[in-house]
């Protein structure tokens, strides 16, 4: 635990967003995690965008490009200025949506489109949730 948080705060102080590893979670707990994303999105065969972007193979997939999802001005940012949806900034975006996608497009020199904000307006604040419910996506992201 302190070695996962010890590493993001190294990350982020370096600007180098990804070179942590995280520690893996629960899959089977996560599933219940993600009872509380299931309001906005949707995961598994069947899924369809609603509130939010479908979930299926997020891990590995540049941010804001889900076709036919309208994504806010911020979310498509990112990706377009390389965000890359891993374990470990998933993990550390979830804490706080906002700020994160901010301090990303920070740390492109892209200041100026890291204004407005996410329509991610949920917050997972415990990290062994975090880390569970990632572990349950990953179970529809397969590896590439
Ligand atoms: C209140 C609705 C809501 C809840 C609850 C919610 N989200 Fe989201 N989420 C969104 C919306 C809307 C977006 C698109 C944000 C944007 O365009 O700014 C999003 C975006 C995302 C993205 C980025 C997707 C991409 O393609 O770039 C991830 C990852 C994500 N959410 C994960 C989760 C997880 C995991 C949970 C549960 C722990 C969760 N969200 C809970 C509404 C929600």
């Amino acid at each position: 635990m302190r070695f996962v948080v010890v590493g993001l705060a190294g990350a982020l102080a370096l600007g180098s967003f990804g070179s942590s590893v995280l520690a893996q979670g629960n899959a089977e707990d996560g599933e219940a995690v993600f009872r509380r994303c299931l309001t906005c999105h949707k995961v598994g065969p069947d899924a369809k965008n609603a509130v939010g972007p479908v979930l299926n193979g997020v891990i590995g997939r540049q941010a804001g490009t889900v076709p036919e999802f309208s994504y806010s001005p911020l979310n498509k940012a990112a990706g377009e200025n390389g965000l890359v949806w891993t374990e470990e900034l998933i993990f550390e975006y979830l804490a706080d949506p906002a700020p994160f996608l901010k301090k990303f497009l920070a740390s492109k020199g892209k200041e100026d489109l890291a204004t407005g904000t996410t329509r991610m307006v949920f917050k997972l604040a415990d990290e062994t949730d975090r880390r569970d419910v990632i572990a349950y996506l990953k179970t529809f992201s397969p590896a590439k």
